[in-house]
Formats: C-alpha cells, sequence, structure tokens
C-alpha cells in the first residue's frame, strides 16, 4: 500500500465503524440529513477537466464519480454508443471504455496534484476476478478519496459487471478480498436486474462494504432505428444495451426502498436513476437515499444552467412548484436519425469525396452532425453547405471508408445540429487558414464573416502529400468558386516548407499592419492550429479573437459521455470554436487534440 506522503484522497480509520461514520460526516450525511448530490460512473465526468469543472462549479455535488476503470485500456464498442427512445430516456452500451489502470493514474495524479478537491473523488472500478479488483484497488487508493466497486454494467463482457452483481455470494466473495488491501471506503454499485437487490445488498454490507450505490443501468434492451430498421447499438450483445433516464426512475426508486428495507437505516446508500428535477430528489430521499446521484438528466440541462438546476434540485428548495422548474429543460428529442438520399458523390483522388444529400438544414459555423451507417458506425462531420446538404469526406478509418464507398442513390442517416455557432467578432479584417479537411467548414464560415462586413482572406492548406495524391487540389475546384466569391482565397502548398501556409499568411499580415483590427479562424490538424494560433499571436491579432476549430472525439452530441471536453467546456454543447483566450486560461493547447474516425 502507497506510504501517507503519497497519497492525494483522504485518509480514514480502519475501524469499520468508524470508518462509515466519518464517510458520512464528510458526505454531509450524518444522523438522517440529506448530504448533496453525487455525478454517476460514465456520465459527464470521465475526463479529469470535466471533474475539475464540475467541482468548481457546482457546490452541490459532494461527490464526483469517474467512469469504471479496467487494468488494461479499453477501446468500448464502436459508435454509435447512446440511442435516446424519447425525451430524457436513454439506452447506452459504452462498453466500459477506459484508458485503463496505468495512464488513468497519470491523468488523476496530474488532476490530484494541481487541484484541490472539494467534493470527494470516487472511483469506480471493473474487474472480472478478486484479484483483478484487488489490483485496481491497490493501483487506485492513492488517488481516491472512496472506491466505487462496478458490480453492475448489463453490457459487459463475459465475466465482468452485473454477471457479479446478479449473485449474492460472489459480491461477498469480492467485497471481502477487497477489503483486504484497502481502508478507503468501498461502495458497490448494484444492478437492478434481480429478483432480490436487497439479497445482494446485505451480503455486500456483510463483507465489508462502506454503503451502496444504486442502481445502475436496467435491461438490457435492444433499440431499432424506425427508418431503417436495424438496430442502433453495436456490441457483443447483438446491440442490446441498459437503460437510464426518465424511463426508469420509477422503478430505480423501488429498488432503492427494497435495499433500504433489507439493510435497515445505517447503511449509506448513493441512490440514483431518472433523477432530474427536486420530485425526484425527494421520491429518492423517502425510498432511503442519503446521496442523489444525477446522471442522464445532464443531456436535459445545458452547461450554462447547471448552477441553477443544481440549487433547484436540493429539496429545501421551493423552486419547484406545480411540477414547473425555472431552469429550462431541453424537452426536444435530442438523437432522432433522419435518412436522406444521396443525390451525388464527387470522388476526388486520395480518398476526398463530397458527399451531396437531398435535403437542407439551417446551420451555422462550427456545429456539426453525425452521419450514421446502419451496421458501420456514426462519426461527427462539419457541413460544408447546408443548402444542398454537402459534406466532405476523407477516408481515415471504417467509417470514413464505408461512407466514401456511398453512392448517389443509397441512404444516410443523419442526427443532428450540435455545438454552437462560432462567435463572430466584427472586425474590419478577417483571415481564415484551413488544413485537411477542415476546408469543410469554410463556405460557412466565410459566407457569415464576409456578410458582418469583414474584408476576408482564406488560406487552403495544401501538404506536399495531398498536391501528390492531388486530395486538395480536388478539394480546391469543389469550393473554390463559393470562397472566390467571398474574399481573397489561395491555395498554399508547402513546396518542401512544412506549413507555408501560416508563413504566406504571416508575411500578408505584417505587409498590411493590420493585426489589431484583425480577427483569425483556425480549422485543420492540431499541429496546423497550433502553428497558426501561435503566428497570429505573436503578429499581435489579441487571443480573443483567434479561433480554433477543436474536433474533439465527440461521442454523443448531447453532453453525457463527456468525452469532447475541452477548456473545461462541452464541444458538442459549446464548440466546436474556441478562443486562444478560453484555452489558454485552462492551459490548454491546440495541439493537444487529435480524431479517429
Ligand atoms: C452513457 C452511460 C455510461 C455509463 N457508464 C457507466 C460506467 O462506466 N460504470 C457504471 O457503474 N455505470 C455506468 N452507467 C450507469 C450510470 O452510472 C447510472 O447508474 C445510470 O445511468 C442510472 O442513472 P441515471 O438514470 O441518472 O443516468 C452509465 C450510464 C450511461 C447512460
Amino acid at each position: 500500500m502507497s506510504s501517507e506522503k503519497d497519497r492525494f484522497g483522504l485518509s480514514w480509520p480502519k475501524d469499520a465503524g468508524s470508518r462509515r461514520e466519518a464517510l458520512r460526516s464528510r458526505l454531509g450525511c450524518g444522523e438522517g440529513r440529506f448530504g448533496g448530490f453525487a455525478t454517476v460512473s460514465g456520465i459527464l465526468s470521465t475526463r479529469p477537466e470535466m471533474i475539475r469543472e464540475l467541482d468548481r462549479r457546482i457546490p452541490g455535488l459532494v461527490m464526483i464519480t469517474t467512469k469504471s476503470y479496467q487494468l488494461v485500456p479499453n477501446p468500448g464498442n464502436r459508435e454509435p454508443i447512446i440511442v435516446e427512445t424519447s425525451a430524457g430516456s436513454f439506452g447506452n452500451a459504452v462498453g466500459l471504455r477506459n484508458p485503463g489502470m496505468e495512464k488513468a493514474l497519470e491523468e488523476l495524479i496530474r488532476l490530484r496534484s494541481s487541484w484541490k478537491m472539494r467534493a470527494l473523488l470516487n472511483v469506480s472500478l471493473s474487474g472480472s476476478s478478486p484479484e483483478e479488483f484487488v489490483r485496481l484497488a491497490e493501483g487506485f487508493s492513492p488517488v481516491a478519496d472512496t472506491l466505487e466497486l462496478n458490480f453492475s454494467c448489463p453490457h459487459a463482457a463475459p465475466g465482468y459487471g452485473m454477471s457479479i452483481g446478479v449473485d449474492p455470494e460472489l459480491v461477498e466473495r469480492y467485497v471481502k478480498a477487497i477489503r483486504e488491501v484497502t481502508d478507503l471506503p468501498l461502495l458497490p454499485k448494484l444492478t437492478p436486474n434481480t429478483e432480490d437487490i436487497g439479497a445482494v445488498a446485505e451480503a455486500a454490507m456483510r463483507a465489508g462494504a462502506d454503503g451502496l450505490v444504486a442502481v445502475n443501468t436496467f435491461g438490457p434492451e435492444l433499440y431499432i432505428e424506425k427508418h431503417s430498421g436495424k438496430p442502433i447499438l453495436m456490441n457483443i450483445h447483438g446491440g442490446k444495451g441498459g437503460k437510464s433516464g426518465r424511463w426508469i426512475h420509477r422503478e430505480a426508486v423501488e429498488k432503492v426502498r427494497s435495499i433500504r428495507e433489507q439493510v435497515g437505516a445505517d447503511p449509506l446508500i448513493i441512490g440514483m436513476g431518472g433523477v432530474e428535477d427536486a420530485t425526484g430528489v425527494i421520491a429518492m430521499r423517502e425510498a432511503g437515499a442519503d446521496v442523489v446521484g444525477i446522471g442522464s438528466a445532464f443531456a436535459m440541462v445545458r452547461p450554462e444552467d447547471w448552477e441553477g438546476w443544481f440549487e433547484e434540485l436540493a429539496p429545501s428548495d421551493g423552486a419547484e412548484k406545480n411540477g414547473r422548474t425555472a431552469v429550462p429543460r431541453i424537452e426536444k428529442p435530442q438523437m432522432v436519425y433522419r435518412p436522406y438520399r444521396i443525390r451525388s458523390a464527387r470522388s476526388g483522388i486520395g480518398g476526398l469525396r463530397r458527399i451531396t444529400l437531398d435535403g437542407r438544414v439551417p446551420f451555422e459555423a462550427g456545429q456539426f452532425v453525425f452521419l450514421w451507417i446502419p451496421g458501420v458506425g456514426e462519426k461527427p462531420f462539419s457541413v460544408a453547405l447546408s443548402d444542398p446538404l454537402t459534406f466532405l469526406v476523407r477516408e481515415r478509418g471504417e467509417m470514413t471508408r464505408a461512407l466514401c464507398a456511398l453512392e448517389a442513390g443509397d441512404t444516410l442517416y443523419m442526427r443532428g445540429m450540435y455545438g454552437s455557432g462560432a462567435r463572430l467578432p466584427a472586425t474590419r479584417r478577417a483571415w481564415i487558414l484551413a488544413g485537411g479537411t477542415g476546408l469543410a467548414v469554410v463556405p460557412t464560415l466565410a459566407s457569415a464573416l464576409s456578410g458582418r462586413g469583414s474584408k476576408l482572406s482564406i488560406f487552403m492548406a495544401l501538404s506536399d502529400r495531398e498536391a501528390a495524391a492531388g486530395t486538395m487540389r480536388d478539394a480546391d475546384t469543389l469550393f473554390s468558386k463559393e470562397l472566390s466569391a467571398l474574399g481573397s482565397y489561395q491555395v498554399v502548398q508547402d513546396d518542401g516548407v512544412i506549413g507555408r501556409a501560416v508563413k504566406v499568411f504571416a508575411g500578408e499580415l505584417a505587409a498590411e499592419g493590420s493585426a489589431a483590427e484583425s480577427a483569425l479562424y483556425v480549422i485543420g490538424p492540431a499541429p496546423f492550429m497550433e502553428a497558426a494560433a501561435a503566428t497570429g499571436r505573436a503578429a499581435g491579432i489579441p487571443a480573443d479573437r483567434i479561433s480554433l476549430s477543436i474536433e474533439t472525439s465527440t461521442r454523443c452530441g448531447v453532453g453525457l459521455c463527456g468525452e469532447c471536453v475541452c477548456a473545461g467546456k462541452l464541444t458538442c454543447r459549446e464548440g466546436t470554436f474556441f478562443t486562444l483566450t478560453e484555452l489558454e486560461v485552462r492551459g490548454v493547447k491546440p495541439g493537444d487534440f487529435s480524431d479517429d474516425h
């Protein structure tokens, strides 16, 4: 075990009674009081940057839970990983995606050595044997305040998650083994998918648990998309995924009640399942929860409203009257697929393809959609033109390969818009630098800037490799007519000098001497953006007028998976454009992001 000096988390009494009391008191729920709120595993607080953001912003959170970590990295399932059956009701098969213990520890050590947490950090663990859990518990002990034991994921690989949690004897054996190696509070997370959840809870407490977390998702269930007739989720369970959110709330409350009835008044219970308002919190409280977990409902409240929402959730607050809430909810389903017929698909050499659909959707530069091919997967894409809907796709992986193979007349499925339109300060001068498929964002951005009266120069960077493949030269012909009409438009080939486009831009800017009245927009591969931003900055363009399109690996689009966090914000809600100031405030570099289509 680690020595005290290597520990970032809290230290707890060895004696079980004192430890449980200390935990209750730390959570503010001694003597039957309501402690507060927790984030739940796998939703939103999945990356250290978001953990810090939530800890900083929401005082009502007494516990922040990580995603479930395993010993070795697990890429999880291919997207789609989440479906929405009606507003606020979800199914998921993320597949316990996580970076593995070594990387996770690195990240959590960085978090804890740079940020003093107010809430408890509850580290969720997922193993398939007592030995694996023991190694995880020992490994994570230095960074965790409490350890949550995932005995409950319903769509995990055999041996993990729910396959443990349906059997009281197994649960007892696992908890006993883990108890041997740590004094941290142990919080087994229970599955509702068992006849007798109370018996499992009792077995866990008997074996030395310090509290119970309930419930994980219900099911799993199959989700068929109505237009295609095909399953949406993709995994080893034939597309089945666990149910969360609104549609499980009542049953989740009853499961918590069963646990409380079985284990008596003492054990700490962290209750969760579809809680989204004060009424739900009260129901969980009355059923026996000391702390209430908030998960799927994060998809229904915009990030800027989180503080107000948590104030409203607190049972003592009288804000909720007659079921009305002051903080707006997103009541429209956000993940509905619509089929589109492909009107035309033109190939560029080197795998670049311009795909035009029969249809139009209004959108702003910086917003994006998900394109889905049943059985293959889905990925986020910028919209190049909105009328007719046009995409620029370059082959990078399985999904883009399948997309590029589609022909006129085929059907493609789309959901969205996601993200926010780029903020466009009214400047006399505007510069756009685009590289790679960044070109896809340019037509809409350029027309918005030109509409605001900015004099516009657009540089399209073309690497020698792309030039040899003909890729971007072809891309140039795809959009040059539209772009030349809006300002000065040039394609700049590297010609042996990497990033020559950035140098050409810098030369023109210096010659003009207009940096102070300029705005710069950069879209492209991470190193290109880093170089362009640094050059613009050095030339004197103010950092809050340098905007970068950060295309993080967004997976759900609705604020649940938390994967797309950038500078403390969700790219799927507030991106894709961030100013250099926003990034610098959080110590984020444009070069930190990459994608994996
Ligand atoms: C996208 C998603 C990912 C999840 N990942 C995990 C996980 O890694 N570990 C875990 O124990 N529970 C996981 N869960 C279950 C939640 O932590 C929670 O128990 C469940 O969603 C019920 O709460 P809710 O209705 O408020 O979302 C996940 C749920 C969702 C929707």
